[in-house]
Parts: structure tokens; C-alpha cells; sequence
């Protein structure tokens, strides 16, 4: 069963056609990535989900439900999440805090949810009463990614969450995404091939606005042509 669908969708930004007929699946409770060269349109691709920048047409079915006119507030309601590139976190608040102010208003988080995120970002146990100012980038992202776990969502969007991270940051994340993977469905967005190869069930790649193609992430580990063609690999 496909969690996402989007036919043919053209974003705008700012008179821009960004977007140009984007068509794409992502299938329940497997892990999608998304590669593409720099300014392939990544971001754009699921900020027009979460409808931060809305679809100028085209459809977009969350479980099987059309959403593309839904305005942004309304989308995290669904069930989806998204981690945003830039590792922001509130400076001035604590990490326990930038988690609790994630969650979706009118709801609770329980210990057992709280244990659940500690569990999948161990070194998150000691950081809970820290500043986020005081955190180091590797720390920021964990916080970011555990945020959007607070709300329970069927759909996690995370754009690049191991760019500019040192390599024993980028296994915790690979760990932790592991984890998550389990009770989630996953659209990533990543430029680390070998990172994304060893975590993704399925792929994408853009190219200038649209999806060039998509398949199994073995078929892609196998094709070096596909891979020189559309990342430089
Ligand atoms: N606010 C904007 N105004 C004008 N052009 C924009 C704007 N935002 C994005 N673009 C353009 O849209 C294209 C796609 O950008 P997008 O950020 O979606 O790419 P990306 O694949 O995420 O790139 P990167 O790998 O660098 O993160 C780029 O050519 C970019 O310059
Ligand atoms: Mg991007």
C-alpha cells in the first residue's frame, strides 16, 4: 500500500516553476530516499507535501486522501512530521522542553513515548535539562529527528540529517533512523549515497524539478551507470 502519492505537481516559488510534474509513490513502512543532485528540488519536493510551499496543481494522497489544498497547519494533523534542514532547535530552551513544545496541542506525551525516543537516541538520557545553545551540531540534529517523534506520526520527512555531521554522528543516525524505520514510514532526503544505501528500501532521484527514476535500492547499488548519471557518484 503506497502511504504517499503525488501526480504531476508543479510548484511555484516566487514566479519560479520549481516543481515541474513531480510523480512519485512511497510505499508504507519502508523507507524512501531521496537523492538528487544539489537544487534537484529535494526540499521543495516535501515542503509541497507539508504544504509549505503549496502545490500549484497536481495531486498529492495521503492515504489515499487528496491534501494538496490543505494549508500547512493542517497537515501535521494527518500524521506526518517533518525535520527540516538546519538542525534548528529553540537556544533557550531545554532539549526536555524543545520535545514538549513539538507536541501537537490539545495532546500528551506519555513517560512511555519519552522512553521510547530516549531509547533510540541513548545520549539524549543526559541532555534532557541542557540549553539547546549549548548543544554541539550533532546534538542539535538528534534533538531535531527526536521532535518529530513526540506526535506518534505515521510519515517522518527528514531533510539531510547527517549533512555536515562527523562520521560517529552519522552511525548514531543511521542507528537511530533503523529504529525509528520500525514504526514509521520514512521519506529521506540524502545526498551520502553510501549512507542512504545501507538504510533505504526504496529510492528516488530528481533532476531539475521531476523524478528521473526510482526503483528497489538494490537495483540502484548495482547500476554504477545510473549512479554516475544522476549523483556523481
Ligand atoms: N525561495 C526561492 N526562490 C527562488 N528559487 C528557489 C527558492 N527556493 C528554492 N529555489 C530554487 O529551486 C530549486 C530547487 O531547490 P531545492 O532547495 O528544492 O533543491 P534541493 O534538491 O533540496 O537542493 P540542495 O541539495 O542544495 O538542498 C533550486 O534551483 C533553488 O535555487
Ligand atoms: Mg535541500
Amino acid at each position: 500500500m503506497n502511504i504517499l502519492e503525488m501526480h504531476e505537481v508543479h510548484t511555484f516559488i516566487a514566479g519560479f516553476h520549481i516543481l515541474e510534474g513531480v510523480t512519485l509513490t512511497a510505499e508504507h513502512g519502508k523507507l524512501t530516499i531521496l537523492l538528487g543532485r544539489n537544487g534537484s528540488g529535494k526540499t521543495t519536493t516535501i515542503k509541497t507535501i507539508m504544504g509549505l510551499t503549496p502545490a500549484g496543481s497536481g495531486e498529492i494522497l495521503f492515504q489515499g486522501k487528496a491534501i494538496q489544498k490543505m494549508h500547512d497547519f493542517e497537515i501535521p494533523w494527518l500524521g506526518i512530521s517533518l525535520v527540516p534542514e538546519g538542525r534548528d532547535v529553540f537556544s533557550q530552551l531545554t532539549v526536555e522542553e524543545n520535545l514538549l513544545i513539538a507536541v501537537r496541542k490539545g495532546k500528551n506525551i506519555t513517560k512511555q513515548r519519552l522512553d521510547y525516543i530516549v531509547n533510540i537516541f541513548p545520549p539524549m538520557k543526559d541532555l534532557f535539562k541542557k540549553k539547546g545553545r549549548n548543544l554541539s551540531g550533532g546534538e542539535k540534529q538528534m534533538v531535531a529527528v527526536a521532535r518529530a517523534l513526540v506526535n506518534d506520526d505515521e510519515l517522518l520527512l527528514i531533510d539531510e540529517p547527517t549533512k555536515g555531521l562527523a562520521p560517529i554522528m552519522v552511525e548514531s543516525m543511521r542507528l537511530a533512523l533503523a529504529e525509528i524505520k520500525k514504526n514509521a514510514t520514512i521519506i529521506l532526503v540524502e545526498q551520502n549515497f553510501e549512507f542512504a544505501s545501507s538504510i533505504a528500501d526504496d529510492f528516488l532521484i530528481m533532476e531539475h524539478g521531476k523524478i528521473a527514476c526510482g526503483g528497489k535500492i538494490g537495483d540502484l547499488i548495482n547500476n554504477e551507470e545510473m549512479q554516475h548519471r544522476y549523483l556523481g557518484v
